[in-house]
């Protein structure tokens, strides 16, 4: 299925993320989630001729699209690679520092809409949920590996599920019938040993979860957070928008650690820990989408934007 620009994806707290992220308008900038593009389209609106922009995304159909987009645009580079690999793919491009980063993070809307991805419980595909279609782990591959505590602590730790252990026992039993190859197969397993009741809320937690470990979301969340705040230049924003409860606990740690001075003990009479802090929150909570831009976007809701900027090398 070919999308195009208005269904692609619509981008969340557009206005807020590109006012904070931009310090200098002749920097150079990393979007690290591409996605649909519209976050570095504004951006590169807010932009000097001068400036760069790196739009990193790991799913080959982001890639395409921003080339078909920005094509003319030489001050954007397209990068398809994970942006865990921010530090690798910069220093091969003999960029040392940069002015800021951006992570709108998460799946786009394209990649929730095309059943043959396999994001959504809502429609028939294969089992895949792989955003870098060149990762070889599909979600039916993870299925079909994972003993039964495994596939209960992904649930219960990704999803926050509550019936993890009967929704991994029922899965690894029907695993035993025949391996579970598509969405349908697993919404109907999962349909079987829960309530009705609550069931889009259960298939999109197991769903997220999935998605979550097939992609290592959170691990390399954390790789890039820890890699981007070296890169950035002192003086230098990072932006985060994050969709679940996990992400943004892991974002709001980093932000707290880094906009830390010491962390010795209470009670230490005298600072031995020698730790300095490296940023400074540009929010003291996080900022959310309003009313208006929920009812435009529901995606919108779970929205939650977390920013730094950095203050010491
Ligand atoms: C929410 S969408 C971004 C939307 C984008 N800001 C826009 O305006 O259209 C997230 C995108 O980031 C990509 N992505 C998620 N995690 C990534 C990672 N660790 N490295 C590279 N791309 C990632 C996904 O493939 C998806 O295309």
């Amino acid at each position: 299925m070919q999308h195009d620009s208005a269904d692609y994806h619509i981008p969340v707290l557009l206005e807020r993320s590109i006012e904070l992220l931009v310090t200098d308008p002749q920097g150079i900038y990393v979007d690290g989630t591409l996605g649909g593009g519209g976050h570095s389209r504004l951006l590169l609106s807010r932009l000097g001729e001068k400036s760069r922009v790196i739009g990193f995304d790991q799913d080959p159909d982001a890639i395409r699209r921003a080339q078909r987009l920005f094509g003319d645009d030489p001050r954007l580079s397209p990068v398809h690679n994970n942006v865990d690999h921010l530090r690798n793919v910069l220093q091969h491009m003999e960029i040392p520092t940069i002015d800021g980063l951006l992570l709108d993070l998460g799946v786009s809307s394209h990649q929730i809409d095309v059943p043959e991805r396999g994001f959504s419980f809502r429609f028939e595909g294969p089992l895949d949920m792989r955003m870098d279609q060149e990762r070889t782990v599909t979600a039916a591959d993870l299925i079909a590996r994972s003993p039964e505590e495994e596939l209960a602590r992904l649930f219960f730790t990704y999803g926050e599920e509550r019936h993890s252990r009967r929704i991994a026992r029922a899965i690894v039993q029907a695993s035993a019938r025949g391996p579970l190859l598509t969405t349908g197969e697993l919404v109907a397993t999962i349909s079987a040993v829960t309530s009705p009741a609550f069931r889009s809320k259960t298939l999109a937690r197991i769903f997220q979860a999935l998605r979550i470990a097939v992609n290592d979301e959170l691990g390399a969340l954390e790789r890039t957070l820890s890699d981007a705040l070296d890169l950035l230049r002192v003086g230098g924003h990072l932006v985060v928008i994050s969709y679940h409860s996990l992400e943004d606990r892991i974002v709001k740690q980093f932000l707290r650690d880094e906009a830390s001075s010491c962390v010795c003990p209470p009670r230490t009479p005298i600072c031995v820990c020698g730790k300095v802090a490296r940023i400074t929150l540009l929010h003291s909570r996080y900022i959310e989408a309003d009313e208006i831009e929920v009812r435009r976007n529901p995606r919108a809701r779970s929205a939650r934007l977390r920013a730094g900027e950095k203050i010491h090398a």
